[in-house]
């Protein structure tokens, strides 16, 4: 990692620790936001790979007392109880979309996914990984999100993205990859913002 990249890290690193919020990951998901303005007072939002809960502080904020998430995660997260929150502790290979849908009350105006595995080092096992993550996400997706809904998904940049950038293509009227400038230089990661399913 060069010096700038390093930097970049200190100080989205350090503005977390000052704002009390759980992870860095909180300003990505701000900086995605307030370019397309997907969460706002009163939506459903499903959080997939919500742990420790950066974006789940920031969703919280955004939805409000009239809002609710429903944050699934297999490790615990490190966000206070709120009357808008139901934490599903589980494998999402194990999750019943009723239930998703059960603890919304109905289907999701968003649903977002950051999920990632915990990474090997060594690079086709990660993207494999990952990818698995990525269509359980987006299959989730099709039985829980609302028509007009939106659909924010981490991707790791490999040559199978190109692919599963093609699937969102043809479930998703808008598609659009994004690189906030909280998420490191040095990383591959990149966010897929999808929006309205197509008929
Ligand atoms: C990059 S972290 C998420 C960071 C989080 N969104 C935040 O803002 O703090 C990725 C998360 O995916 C979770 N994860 C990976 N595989 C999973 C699975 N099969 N089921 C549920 N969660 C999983 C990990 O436990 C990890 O917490």
């Amino acid at each position: 990692m060069d010096w700038i990249a390093l930097r970049g890290r200190d100080k989205y690193y350090r503005l977390a620790k000052r704002l009390g919020v759980p992870s860095r990951a909180y300003f990505k998901l701000a900086q995605l936001n307030n370019k397309y303005g997907f969460l706002v007072r009163g939506s459903k939002v499903v959080d997939l790979g919500s742990s420790p809960g950066g974006w789940l502080s920031y969703e919280l904020e955004r939805v409000g007392q009239m809002g609710r998430v429903v944050a699934v995660d297999v490790d615990n997260i490190r966000v206070t109880s709120h009357g808008n929150l139901v934490f599903i502790q589980k494998d999402i290979f194990d999750l019943d979309p009723q239930e998703l849908l059960g603890a919304l009350g109905g289907r999701a105006d968003v649903l977002l996914s950051d999920l990632a595995p915990r990474f090997t080092g060594i690079r086709s096992v990660d993207i494999a990984r990952h990818y698995d993550l990525a269509s359980r996400a987006l299959g989730l997706s099709s039985q829980t999100l609302d028509s007009r809904g939106w659909f924010v998904i981490k991707l790791y940049m490999s040559p199978d993205v190109k692919e599963f950038v093609g699937m969102l293509r043809r479930r998703f009227e808008n598609v659009k990859l994004e690189k906030p400038s909280s998420s490191r230089p040095s990383s591959s990661e990149v966010y897929a913002v999808c929006h309205k399913v197509r008929d």
